[in-house]
């Protein structure tokens, strides 16, 4: 399908919002009012997610009567090795008039006082993966600035909202490791002390690729776990699914909110 078949379908109304939903919080996209859902293979160009948790599909509708673009799933590094996966996925959001993106993840978290169930607000990242989907890229654009990557507008919508609906909002660091094997117990104090507040295997290269199309970033991580070493258990992906259901009914007030404040 093309971009004037995605037009079509979902009608002329430009979009005002996009968001990637992470691990476990693909519920949000049925929240929406008159939305149409495209799966991603039928969009050319999209990249396929193979991850469980993870639809694959564009939704399109009214939230908070607000128009948004969901992409409900997202690809991984970790899938094919392709750090810029998602940059079809972001343009198309561009394409459809989206200012912003909505980047939410589910992660772990290096603070004791961030437990699992815990909402953060991302105001920086480290990319430690050393990956950047910006390369190959080319132009004097691709030197990309990174500072307030992670919009402090934006950022300070998504706190005005956390204090009206009374939920705790967090704010922090994030660390991109590629996965999917999850860190060590050393790697999580390594990057504890480095400055990082949660750790992830998503939304750094969504936000590099999304400041270089031109969209401002606001993003939420959904806290699943302590990280590696910091508890008796080990990780898994069923405790990423399991631990973002249960933080899914603030997640999905606290991100109603928000977009309520662009209506
Ligand atoms: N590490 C990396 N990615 C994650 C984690 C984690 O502890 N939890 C959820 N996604």
């Amino acid at each position: 399908m093309t971009l004037d078949e995605i037009r079509d379908q979902i009608g002329a109304t430009p979009t005002q919002i996009g968001m990637i939903l992470g691990s476990g919080l693909g519920q949000m996209a049925g929240e929406m009012q008159d939305a149409i859902k495209i799966s991603f293979d039928e969009i050319d160009g999209m990249p396929q997610s193979g991850v469980s948790g993870h639809a694959g599909a564009l939704v399109v509708g009214n939230l908070e009567g607000v128009r948004c673009a969901i992409l409900s799933g997202r690809v991984h590094y970790y899938e094919q090795g392709h750090a810029a996966a998602m940059r079809p996925a972001l343009e198309l959001l561009a394409q459809l008039g989206a200012e912003s993106v909505l980047l939410t993840n589910s992660a772990g978290s290096t603070q004791q006082e961030m437990p699992p169930g815990s909402l953060m607000a991302l105001d920086d990242h480290i990319n430690y993966s050393g990956l950047n989907p910006l390369i190959g890229d080319g132009g004097d654009a691709r030197f990309v600035g990174m500072v307030d990557a992670y919009d402090p507008a934006l950022l300070a919508r998504l706190h005005a909202a956390a204090q009206a609906e009374g939920i705790t909002l967090h704010q922090g660091v994030y660390a991109w490791f590629s996965g999917p094997s999850f860190e060590t117990p050393a790697e999580i104090r390594m990057i504890r002390t480095m400055g990082a507040d949660a750790v992830g295997m998503s939304t750094v290269p969504e936000t590099i690729l999304a400041r270089r199309i031109g969209l401002k970033v606001a993003a939420i991580s959904c806290i699943t776990n302590y990280g590696a070493g910091m508890t008796t258990t080990n990780n898994s992906h069923a405790e990423t699914l399991e631990e973002s259901a249960k933080a899914r009914g603030a997640f999905i007030q606290l991100v109603r909110a928000y977009i309520r404040s662009f209506a």
